[in-house]
C-alpha cells in the first residue's frame, strides 16, 4: 500500500534524526524504504517513536536493510531468554529468573563500542526496540565517527592513517576489563579509520570498550594515543543522547558510529529486542 512522505527531523548537529509518518508494523513500499535508508545514511542513527511491533515485524523491518546478522556468541553462552525469541533476535534485559539474567548486557553503564567490531565481518546496522524502560537512566549515546575523524588533531590523524587496530571482546562485558563477561571471546583487527562503502566518507573505527592496541606499535606506545582518540570521539558535540520511550525503534550504522549506555536503577526493569544486519564486505581503509 502506498505511504505518505516521511518527515526527517535532525536530533543533533552531527548524528541522529527522528523519522515521522511511518508505521513499521505495516509493510513498507519501495519509495518509503528508500527514503528511510537515505535518511539513515545521512544521519547515521534514525529513531521511530510509538511503534507497536511483533518479533516478526522487527525481523521484517531489519531485513529491509539487508540479510539478518547472526548472533556470534556460542549457543552455550546464550542467556536463557534468547531461545524464547525468533532466531537472531537478541534479548537485552536486566530481568532475572532465579537470580540469573535472562538476557544480554543486563546491568548499568556501558562504554562506547561498535557492535561486532571483534568479528571478521562486523554487522553494518543494529535495530533496537524498547519494550520496558526504567524511570531514569539507561539512555543510549551515539557518537559520530565521521565528525570525530574530520576534526581529529592532525598529529593523531597521522598516527592512525593506514593503521590496523586490534579488538577483543568478552561477550557480555560492559566496561573494559570487568569480570561481567562470559567465557566466550571475539577477537579481530580492522582499519582504525574506515571508508564507508556507501557514503564514501571516512570514520574513526576504534572504541574504548573493545580496542586493545594498534598493529606495528607496542601496547605502551598505542595506549596514550588511543586514550586521546577515545576522549575526542566521545566529546558531547559529536554525541546524540537517546532518552528511551516504550515503543521506540532505532537503527544505527555501526560502520560510522559508536554507542554507549548510561547507568540505570538495578531494581527497575529494562527490556529491549535487538537485531543486526550483516555487512557485505570487510571494513576497508
Ligand atoms: C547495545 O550496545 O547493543 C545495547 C545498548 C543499550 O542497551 O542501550
Amino acid at each position: 500500500m502506498p505511504q505518505g512522505p516521511i518527515e526527517v527531523i535532525p536530533l543533533s548537529q552531527h548524528i541522529g534524526a527522528e523519522i515521522r509518518g511511518v508505521d513499521l508494523s505495516q509493510p513498507l513500499d519501495e519509495a518509503t524504504s528508500k527514503a528511510i535508508h537515505q535518511a539513515w545514511l545521512d544521519h547515521i542513527v534514525v529513531v521511530f517513536r510509538n511503534q507497536k511491533l511483533t518479533q516478526e515485524d522487527h525481523v521484517r523491518v531489519s531485513k529491509s536493510f539487508g540479510e539478518l546478522g547472526h548472533i556470534r556468541r556460542p549457543p552455550k553462552s546464550f542467556p536463557p531468554g534468547f531461545n524464547r525469541l525468533l532466531p537472531n533476535i537478541m534479548l537485552i534485559t536486566n530481568i532475572r529468573e532465579n537470580g540469573e539474567p535472562i538476557g544480554a548486557l543486563p546491568d548499568g553503564e556501558m562504554m562506547f563500542h561498535h557492535d561486532m567490531i571483534h568479528a571478521e565481518l562486523p554487522d553494518k546496522a543494529t535495530f533496537l526496540y524498547s519494550i520496558e524502560i526504567p524511570s531514569r537512566g539507561g539512555d543510549t549515546l551515539f557518537a559520530s565517527g565521521y565528525a570525530a575523524w574530520d576534526t581529529l588533531d592532525p598529529e593523531l590523524k597521522s598516527k592512525l592513517e593506514g593503521r590496523i587496530a586490534k579488538h577483543l571482546y568478552n561477550y557480555g562485558s560492559t566496561q573494559k576489563g570487568d569480570k561481567k563477561g562470559t567465557d566466550a571471546f571475539g577477537q579481530n583487527a580492522h582499519p582504525a579509520v574506515r571508508t564507508h562503502e556507501e557514503s564514501g566518507r571516512r570514520a574513526l573505527y576504534v572504541n574504548r570498550l573493545m580496542t586493545t592496541g594498534l598493529e606495528g606499535m607496542s601496547d605502551e606506545e598505542a595506549a596514550p594515543i588511543l586514550e586521546k582518540v577515545f576522549d575526542h570521539m566521545e566529546k558531547p558535540e559529536f554525541v546524540y543522547t537517546h532518552k528511551w520511550q516504550v515503543g521506540d525503534m532505532i537503527v544505527w550504522d555501526n560502520r560510522c558510529s559508536s554507542h554507549a549506555r548510561t547507568d540505570f536503577p538495578d531494581n527497575e526493569r529494562r527490556l529491549m529486542l535487538r537485531t543486526t544486519v550483516a555487512a557485505t564486505e570487510r571494513p576497508r581503509f
